[in-house]
């Protein structure tokens, strides 16, 4: 895949990018020495082991041995594969991305294509609302003010196509993509229609802030209620989170996101301060929901109907949240009164009640037992096997030991087992025995250490002297080394992240990345010396190599004239070279 996207582009792009930004929108760095470090999100992090190294463009965990450029930031963070990777790094930077192969670029333009449609068309939408009457009395009659119009970018679509594309001279060709895509439809008389038509449109954006989708609201009792533009290229209702490109605007990384249900409830508490409202549509929640909020904060807070339907969302919530929380990744809940929606409540009773409801929001432990303990008779010893088998399996799936274990012990004094060595047995059995990750320990040959500078040092490459001689050596790893000194060569200002880049999908690959966060131990002062003597010394070992065969030839069947010649040049490099050594 990586080969439809040319590598000089990834490179310009890597050059563009500055690593230390690009984590510090997504994680708080503090600097620390040369480097910024922070907790470690990939694994369970007590302390800061996570290093971001500014000059090399390159991250690096101590505990978990996480470690790459930006671009693995990204796919690992973010869970992008390579080339959504490259996209997101190209929206960034606003340059749009030159695909080799045909089909990539078929389906990129036509996604941007896409984009550029709904943007066109969302733009028409909020110009239609100021025009309409009908439409901003309703908003109206909902008490959302005029900010929020504009913030959430609301519109109105006319009931008449042919009404709206007129006001707004709609060419055929804008109007036949629009068809194309399914956006404005034609009826079995052959009359268009928009799929929205007559209703309030609220635009949905991704967290780039691009127009991926429409939900549409009617205004008359036309049912159903709201509508969602069909799943496309570029939106997928599982994937996406309403709201969530306004909060970041305001906060890159806020300290909790409220969930709720719908659209008019994110902008409702808007309008009320709360800052940090979303929603996912009406659909239920989704792993893929959970990730994207923890890339953005710490707290997610669920707000469900406090009715049994809504007890059983924020279950089915919970159960696709276990395997995501952590020790610093949480989850609570908020259950409202019942039939009643946090637009309807914040306006009854104002914001600092509602803020109270956040504050006293319930843990997602309490959350687990209160839910799980509902109706079991807990003087039963049938319900409390019952209970166990139901709420070990659950409880397993955490990632989490601390949390893990913790649920356990609550569970195991819930069903009343109190013997000493029965509880260790319920605490520990089921625990999968984790293989303690072995420290891994690199050898330090001298060509490890000389690939080692030169992968953590690109720019090293201009004082090596011409290697050309070397290039038919057979000591084991020059070859590699000589070529990613003709790469450094080559891209004179590469840094090690950009460097990696370049040999992402190579056989080569493992050693550089292992040898680009290897503790060297030479101290910085040092490292030019040491690479040239290093260079020095694999140099001499050629010639020496040289001139072993050459001796041993010369007993055996004799040496020409211009061989004679050569090893008389090798003794003399090699005396020379020795003398250099000796008097340094
Ligand atoms: P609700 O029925 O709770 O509506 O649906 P609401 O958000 O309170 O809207 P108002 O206050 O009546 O205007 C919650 C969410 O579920 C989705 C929408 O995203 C909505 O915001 N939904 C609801 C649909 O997709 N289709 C529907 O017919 C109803
Ligand atoms: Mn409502």
């Amino acid at each position: 895949m990586s080969g439809k996207i040319p590598k000089y582009f990834i490179n310009e792009l890597l050059s563009r990018t500055d690593i230390v930004e690009l984590i510090n929108t997504r994680l708080s760095l503090k600097k620390y020495g040369k480097n910024y470090q922070t907790r470690c999100p990939f694994h369970q992090d007590k302390t800061p082991s996570f290093t971001v190294n500014h000059e090399k463009q390159f991250y690096y965990c101590f505990g978990c041995n996480a470690h790459g450029n930006a671009i693995d930031f990204l796919i690992n963070y973010e869970h992008l594969n390579f080339v959504e990777s490259i996209e997101e790094l190209s929206i960034i930077h606003g340059i749009p991305i030159p695909f080799e192969n045909n089909d990539s670029n078929v389906l990129y333009l036509k996604k941007q294509k896409l984009y550029s449609l709904m943007e066109t068309l969302c733009r028409l939408y909020q110009k239609n609302i100021h025009l309409n009457k009908l439409a901003t009395e309703y908003l109206f009659k909902r008490g959302i003010n005029k900010k929020m119009i504009e913030i959430f970018l609301i519109g109105y679509s006319d009931v008449y196509w042919h009404n709206f594309s007129d006001k707004f001279n709609i060419n055929k060709s804008l109007e036949q993509d629009l068809l194309n895509h399914k956006i404005i439809a034609i009826n079995k008389t052959g009359y268009k229609y928009d799929i929205f038509q007559g209703r309030i449109i609220f635009p949905i954006q991704d967290q780039h802030g691009r127009i991926i989708a429409f939900g549409g609201r009617s205004i008359n009792n036309t049912l159903p209620k709201y509508l969602n533009t069909q799943e496309t290229t570029i939106f997928s209702k599982g994937k996406t989170i309403y709201g969530l490109y306004q909060v970041k605007k305001i906060c890159s990384k806020p300290k909790y996101l409220l969930v709720v249900e719908g659209y008019i409830d994110v902008i409702t508490l808007t309008q009320y301060d709360i800052n940090y409202v979303v929603s996912s549509l009406g659909t239920s929640t989704t792993s893929e929901h959970i990730k994207l909020l923890f890339q953005y904060t710490n707290t997610i807070i669920y707000c469900y109907d406090g009715d049994q339907a809504g007890q059983n969302a924020a279950w089915r919530t919970l159960i696709k949240a276990l395997p995501h929380i952590s020790d610093q990744k949480n989850l609570k809940f908020i259950l409202l009164p019942n039939n009643e929606d946090p637009d309807a409540i914040i306006r009854k009773e104002g914001r600092d009640n509602f803020q109270k409801r956040i504050d006293h929001a319930v843990t997602m432990s309490r959350f687990f037992f209160k839910y799980i303990l509902k109706n079991v008779n807990l003087s039963s010893m049938d319900e409390k096997f019952q209970l166990s088998a139901l709420a070990l399996p659950l409880i397993n799936t955490i990632s989490s030991d601390t949390i893990r274990i913790y649920l356990r012990q609550r569970l195991a004094r819930m069903i009343g087992i109190l013997d000493d060595n029965q509880f260790e047995k319920f605490l520990y059995e089921q625990e999968i025995k984790k293989t303690t990750k072995k420290l891994i320990r690199i050898k330090a040959t001298p060509m490890r250490i000389l690939i080692a500078l030169i992968v953590q040092n690109p720019g090293l490459a201009k004082i090596a002297p011409p290697l050309k001689t070397l290039s038919k050596s057979n000591i084991k790893g020059l070859q590699v080394f000589l070529e990613i000194l003709q790469t450094c060569l080559n891209h004179p200002n590469i840094n090690t992240g950009q460097l990696l880049e370049f040999y992402r999908n190579s056989k080569i690959i493992h050693i550089l990345k292992m040898l680009s966060k290897w503790d060297h131990m030479i101290i910085q002062t040092e490292i030019h010396n040491m690479f040239l003597d290093l260079l020095r010394n694999i140099y001499n070992k050629t010639l020496e190599e040289r001139q072993e065969y050459l001796i041993s030839k010369e007993r055996k069947k004799g040496l020409n004239m211009h061989e004679k010649k050569e090893i008389w040049n090798i003794n003399k490099k090699l005396s020379q070279n020795k003398i250099k050594l000796f008097r340094k």
